[in-house]
């Protein structure tokens, strides 16, 4: 078997002509262009080319951005008065801090510190609070765009079992709660497994679905993979020559799954899809508000 290539790139540029389009129409009929603020803190290079991702995609689709790159010895005080001013600008409704912080800042108080109405990133614990509670308003882009993925190449997810490796509140724990929820993308049965669960092959040889997001460079193996499973591949890791590889061994997985998603090209433009579609939405929720 050789699995169907899941091209996030190319539904990536579907998504985001969708958002432009929507974006000229909100700004033609008198509402407002969506503002994002983009805060880098120090100058890692991975963050610096995440950052610089987000921001052109948004100038792409029309929003207003707002770039701020601090200083690496910046004090957790001078970085949440930044926040504090960010979080009563009209023009900016969204707004990200690119984890990781150096060391001397809490990344929970920095995460806490921006408004849940701006917090298009859904790490604030009243958004993650809202979709355990199966309300769910800004939810993290990672998973919501792997969702995606799923529902527009037709992956059906209603009662497969779905396997989620890596437990983190930025990818593990919103997949499992997205992949269970009620609807679209949904109605699965979820397993959530991490580098200490027992006998993780044999977990994920079950799925019928199978999100590796555990951050170690070919972790899944083919041996692992139920043939015909789709295999969704979070990991971004380099390796000793500076080459950008997956969590899964794309290679010799391919030959055993139904669908896999590649790195790069795959989950990570669509993680800046779903920025762009939950700052769309602040804008909005913003409207309704004022
Ligand atoms: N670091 C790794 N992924 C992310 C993300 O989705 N958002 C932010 N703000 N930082 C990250």
């Amino acid at each position: 078997m050789t699995a169907r290539i899941l091209d996030g790139r190319a539904l990536a540029l579907t998504m985001q002509a969708e958002i432009a389009a929507a974006v000229a129409e909100q700004v033609n009929c008198g509402g407002p262009r969506p503002g994002l603020a983009a805060i880098q803190v120090g100058d890692n290079d991975a963050s610096a080319r995440y950052v610089r991702g987000k921001i052109e995609a948004c100038e792409r689709a029309g929003f207003a951005s707002f770039p701020y790159r601090l200083p690496a010895d910046t004090t957790e005080a001078q970085l949440l008065n930044l926040i504090e001013r960010l979080n009563s600008e009209p023009h900016v409704h969204g707004i990200l801090v690119q984890l990781p912080l150096p060391c001397q800042i809490n990344e929970q108080t920095i995460i806490g510190a921006v408004w849940p109405i701006k917090d298009v990133d859904g790490f604030h614990p009243t958004n993650q609070g809202l979709l355990a509670s199966g309300n769910p308003r800004f939810v993290a882009c990672t998973p919501l765009g792997i969702q995606q993925m799923l529902v527009r190449n037709c992956i059906a997810t209603e009662g497969a079992h779905a396997v989620v490796i890596g437990r983190s509140n930025i990818v593990g724990k919103p997949m499992a709660l997205l992949l269970m929820s009620k609807g679209p993308g949904g109605d699965a049965t979820v397993t959530v497994a991490h580098s200490k669960s027992r006998d993780l092959a044999a977990i994920a040889r079950s799925a019928d679905i199978l999100i590796a997001a555990i951050g170690r460079a070919h972790f899944v193996t083919a041996d692992m993979v139920k043939p015909g499973a789709a295999v969704i591949d979070v990991g971004i890791n380099r390796t000793s020559k500076g080459k950008l590889t997956g969590d899964v061994d794309f290679h010799e997985v391919s030959k055993v799954a139904g669908a896999i998603s590649p790195v790069p090209g795959g989950v990570g433009p669509m993680t800046i899809t779903m920025l762009l579609h939950n700052t769309l939405r602040a804008s909005q929720i913003g409207q309704r508000q004022s």
